[in-house]
């Protein structure tokens, strides 16, 4: 997969997709990402890319022009179509679902604003997607623009070195991944639950579902109710509850949705 990335930062998208697992990835030419300067794309003496928003107010608006002639040089440098994604606070908000989709196109485009964004006209006419990583205000693109990267760049196959390990991700099957302990068993502060070391898979599997079901209950509820629990997983969600309730509060018939 092809990333090309429009930011006035090029330095620093491309140092944070040079580590880890994504730089990896880009060594074993699985993923290539590549940067493009707005400033390459101007006329005049002071390589000018903003302006002064029109009806006045602070901050400045990225200019129409060097924008364009980027995101054509872009769509010029590969053959596969390019589907440009502009990362702003007022996109929807990127789920593990849209990296999944995301990270099987042969080529995504990802445009960085700074400043008080990009002139409406050419979100309108040159982007097909504007995406937030969350809701909160960066001072640009290109934080939000690595985290694209990094997601979708560790789903291309070969990228990760267990091949399970994407499957196991928290959200990828719409909960939150269970807890994971290494040695030593026994600790100060504290031990590694018995199932884990019983070496019975179907056991280990069952306590790591309860686990998942049980974290996303208490901490990401609003991931639960999105998502139809079978019978099985909500008795173990019940069993879950059961043995996290207070002392002398337990109410066994109680289930998920008293
Ligand atoms: N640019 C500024 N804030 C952002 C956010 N929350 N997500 C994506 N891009 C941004």
């Amino acid at each position: 997969m092809r990333i090309d990335v429009v930011t006035l930062f090029p330095d620093f998208v491309r140092q944070c997709a040079a580590v880890g697992v994504v730089g990896r990835a880009q060594q074993r030419e699985l993923l290539q990402v590549e940067t493009w300067n707005p400033r390459d794309y101007t006329s005049d003496r002071h390589r000018t890319v903003d302006a002064s928003s029109y009806g006045g107010g602070p901050g400045m608006v990225m200019l129409i022009e060097p924008l364009r002639a980027a995101l054509a040089a872009i769509r010029d440098a590969a053959p596969e179509p390019v589907h440009v994604m502009y990362l702003s606070p007022q996109g929807a908000r990127l789920t593990q679902g849209r990296v999944a989709a995301l990270a099987k196109l042969p080529r995504i485009g990802l445009l960085c604003g700074r400043y008080e964004g990009v002139d409406e006209r050419l979100l309108a006419r040159e982007v097909d997607e504007e995406v937030s990583i969350g809701d909160y205000v960066l001072s640009g693109g290109e934080l939000a623009a690595a985290v694209v990267i990094d997601a979708v760049g560790r789903l291309q196959r070969g990228a990760l070195n267990d091949a399970q390990s994407a499957e196991q991700d928290s959200f990828s099957d719409g909960l939150l991944d269970c807890p994971h302990y290494a040695k030593p068993v026994h600790d100060a502060l504290g031990s590694v639950p018995e199932v884990l070391l019983s070496g019975d898979h179907a056991a280990i599997a069952r306590w790591r579902l309860k686990q998942s079901l049980g974290r996303t209950w208490l901490r990401r509820p609003d991931l639960l109710s999105k998502r139809a629990l079978d019978t099985s997983s909500r008795a173990l969600l019940d069993e879950f509850r059961r043995e996290h309730a207070p002392p002398g509060q337990a109410r066994p018939n109680e289930t998920v949705d008293d």
